[in-house]
């Protein structure tokens, strides 16, 4: 195994044949879609309320850590909606022109869906404001003292964003936004729905103790759900024994994920604040450098799950372990002075 084919480590890591699945699992409507209730609903009004006056929606920003249904959720509203969709992401607009290409040619009423919209050209966010405000478009023509501008209109359309990092997102462009859906980790029962749906679809018999086994082990997050689900499918193929919690168990074991749902980057993290920097507080680069990944990994992919469980938080001088932290990994505190001013 490659640390690309990790399980749990990563939750935007996916393989060809993951895609495959996923995009044969995605919920075509918002009353398939589980959980969310909140973000549902206020979806639903949004939709509705431009379905009645025969109008465009408002541009929506989907933010949230990865996994979680924004993609999911691009698509569904272009399908409620009734339109359709284009999509796009941040990195494959590295120039003003390659947003220019793409808003200049949509179809009237058109979504269109910019993934990981925080990693777009600063010079392409400009033209964007203007598109997503007045539905225009300034082009450049020519370079330098001779350069001109001409204004080109375009077709009305929603733009639906997705980050994982809603904070590095420029004001004046998150502003231009008329909703913002902050997507939040799936409680069990709704992971348990996630699970029994895709088990279906995998034609897999699995019983309702392993489906709880493996709701309770993956991070919250529908896209681990699901492929956790296929580790212990195969695990129960190649050894000839039915889907069982203890199959989920001997699986999971196997793929190092475990009990909480930690994987192996999780630990590594909750290691390093707990042994190298004495339980914290320590800097998200520094421990980023420690851990040998990028720091925007352990911001946006690692940490929001840690703290959400209750075994990190995030103060302004650090991260630092909580004493669940210390519990969970059989340690006992250090620096508990520090720690009880740190909260
Ligand atoms: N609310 C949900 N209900 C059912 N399945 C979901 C839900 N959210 C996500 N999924 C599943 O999880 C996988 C990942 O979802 P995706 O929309 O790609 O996440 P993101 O774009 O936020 O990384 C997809 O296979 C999708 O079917
Ligand atoms: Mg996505």
């Amino acid at each position: 195994m490659t640390d690309n084919e990790d399980v749990g480590a990563n939750p935007t890591i996916e393989s060809e044949a993951e895609l495959a699945f996923e995009g044969a699992l995605r919920p075509k409507s918002l009353d398939e879609f589980v959980g969310q209730q909140k973000v549902r609903g206020q979806l639903q009004l949004l939709l509705k309320a431009a379905a009645m006056q025969n109008r465009t929606a408002d541009h929506i920003l989907l933010a949230g850590p990865p996994g979680l249904g924004k993609t999911t959720l691009a698509m569904i509203v272009a399908h409620e909606s009734n339109r359709p969709l284009r999509m796009s992401s941040g990195p494959a607009i590295q120039h003003a022109g390659d947003l220019a290409a793409v808003l200049s040619s949509l179809l009237p009423g058109e979504v269109l869906f910019i993934d990981e919209i925080h990693r777009m050209a600063r010079s392409a966010e400009e033209m964007l404001y203007l598109a997503m405000e007045d539905f225009r478009i300034d082009i450049m023509v020519g370079k330098g003292a001779g350069a001109t501008s001409i204004p080109l209109d375009i077709a009305p359309f929603t733009l639906v964003g997705a980050t994982t990092r809603s904070g590095l997102l420029p004001n004046p462009l998150r502003d231009r936004f008329g909703f913002t859906a902050h997507l939040e980790f799936y409680d069990e029962p709704e992971l348990e729905q996630v699970l029994v749906r895709a088990a279906v679809m995998l034609d897999l018999d699995i019983d309702r103790t392993a489906i709880a086994e493996i709701a309770g082990r993956c991070r919250g997050t529908p896209r681990i759900a699901n492929r956790l689900l296929r580790r212990v499918r195969d695990y129960a193929l190649v050894n000839h024994i039915p889907a069982s919690r203890d199959a989920v168990r001997a699986a999971l074991e196997l793929y190092d994920v475990d009990e909480r749902g930690l994987d192996r980057l999780d630990r590594a993290v909750m290691q390093t604040v707990l042994t190298r920097f004495d339980g914290g507080p320590v800097g998200l680069s520094t421990l980023a450098v420690s851990v040998g990944e990028e720091a925007e990994t352990v911001e946006s992919v690692v940490e929001p799950f840690l703290v959400r469980i209750g075994l990190l938080s995030r103060t302004p001088r650090g991260r630092v372990a909580t004493r669940a932290a210390w519990e969970h990994f059989g340690m006992a505190e250090r620096n508990s002075t520090l720690f009880s001013d740190e909260l």
